[in-house]
């Protein structure tokens, strides 16, 4: 499985940030682990080698240059992130359109990140429109990658109104089985079978150790996440229950 720890803003000091990397780290553990701490830890944190993967929470849709404030992809590979989390949905609730995420997918797969592209939806209703509404945001995103670059993509799947909550709030498994399935037909239908085949599907939305075993579905790669990932008994934690 692939776990994308996402620590949003939830860890203020740098040490507490690193604790978490570090003791993920020192997990014997089959799962990749990718962990996301705030742009300024991260730098901190990259320097000093732990052996998790590590991703930025973001990126500019500029290459570098004139940008103040902004952080392009080029400064994220060199502080030793391999992913970027693109489109997250707290950063579409500040204004992040579909096409300012497609910007940064090629902007960062053009510097060689890889990139964990969050997309879901609000709410669900009776005609389905969140189906559509998925179709685009995952279309959309990835209308400018080439072929050999959606082994670099990993989509997670985050709807809104699980974000933040309760365990027995998160998805339930059927729909989450559902879930998959479509994300990779949407793929399969625009982009061929090898790219459905080459990408990854993770869930994000209130996972932990009370509900990542019942989450473990046909088809889907892995978790996305949040709260749970920013203190290391939490994550650890999940961790074991995946393999419980
Ligand atoms: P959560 O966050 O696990 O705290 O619900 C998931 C996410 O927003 O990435």
């Amino acid at each position: 499985m692939i776990i994308v720890g996402n620590f949003k803003s939830y860890l203020v000091r740098k040490g507490d940030a690193e604790t978490v990397v570090k003791a993920a780290g020192k997990l014997k553990t089959k799962h990749k682990i990718i962990l996301a701490p705030s742009f300024v830890h991260l730098g901190y944190i990259s320097a000093k080698k732990h052996k998790v993967a590590l991703a930025a929470q973001n990126l500019s849709i500029f290459e570098g240059g004139a940008h103040t404030g902004e952080v392009s992809a080029d400064v994220i590979l060199d502080s030793a992130a391999e992913y970027v989390i693109v489109g997250h949905s707290e950063r579409r609730a500040g204004g992040e359109t579909n096409s300012i995420v497609a910007t940064k997918v090629c902007q960062a797969l053009g510097s060689k990140l890889k990139v964990v592209l969050c997309v879901g939806e609000a709410e669900r209703d009776s005609h389905a429109t969140y189906l559509s509404f998925i179709t685009e945001e995952i279309t959309s995103a990835l209308k400018g990658v080439k072929e050999n670059d959606f082994k670099n993509i990993i989509i997670a799947y985050e709807p809104i109104w699980a974000i933040g909550k309760s365990a027995s709030e998160a998805i339930t498994t059927d729909d989450l089985e559902e879930m998959t399935l479509f994300i990779k037909k949407i793929v399969h239908e625009n982009y061929g079978e090898k790219q459905a085949k080459a990408i990854k599907i993770l869930y994000g939305g209130s996972v932990n150790a009370e509900n990542v075993k019942s989450l473990m579905v046909p088809g889907l790669d892995g978790f996305l996440p949040g709260r749970a990932s920013a203190s290391k008994e939490t994550l650890i934690a999940l961790i074991e229950a995946i393999d419980s």
